[in-house]
């Protein structure tokens, strides 16, 4: 899956959740470089930014049991908004809060309190789990998986087979 599928497929995940604020969210990640940048530990490499919140995404919704699709998609895709670069943001620091200020100030995308502390909390395992807050705690684990590198975008691995042998299904 090249960049521009990976950022096709991420937008219209955020889409799909119908919330109030995504049209601003959508136009905030567009306007600044998160779909070519890499993170800062791991995926470091052009688009390695999109390819890890895909991933931390993927992994969340296939272990996501009772909790709602549209937490899980917005918390998982939107947890290292802050890491991408964009001049309207320019005047707020921090890790997790700083998604959420921005997420909050700048989108003005309306967050449940679970998704607010999934995001918040995602560095911080061990507070996800006093907080006793599911989301928090998977999205946390997720992210984890994907930097270790145990995670790929779903059916990405099967359709390069497919490539190589000529099936283009
Ligand atoms: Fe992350």
């Amino acid at each position: 899956m090249n960049n521009s599928e990976l950022q096709i497929k991420l937008l219209s995940r955020l889409q799909s959740t119908g919330r109030e604020g995504m049209t601003e969210t959508i136009a905030y990640l567009k306007g600044s470089d998160f779909f070519s940048v890499g993170c800062h530990r791991h995926h470091r490499y052009a688009g390695g930014l999109a390819r890890h919140s895909l991933e931390t995404c993927d992994y969340a919704l296939r272990n996501r049991g009772e909790l709602p699709e549209d937490s899980v998609i917005i918390a998982a895709l939107l947890h290292d908004i802050c890491t991408a670069r964009s001049s309207a943001a320019r005047h707020i620091h921090g890790h997790g809060r700083r998604s959420i200020q921005i997420l909050s100030e700048i989108c003005h995308l309306q967050l449940t309190q679970e998704e607010r502390e999934a995001i918040l909390l995602h560095m911080h395992p061990e507070a996800a789990a006093m907080l006793t807050n599911p989301l928090a705690c998977l999205v946390c684990k997720a992210d984890k998986l994907s930097a270790a590198g145990l995670v790929r975008v779903r059916n990405e691995r099967i359709r390069s087979i497919d490539k190589k042998h000529g099936n283009n299904r």
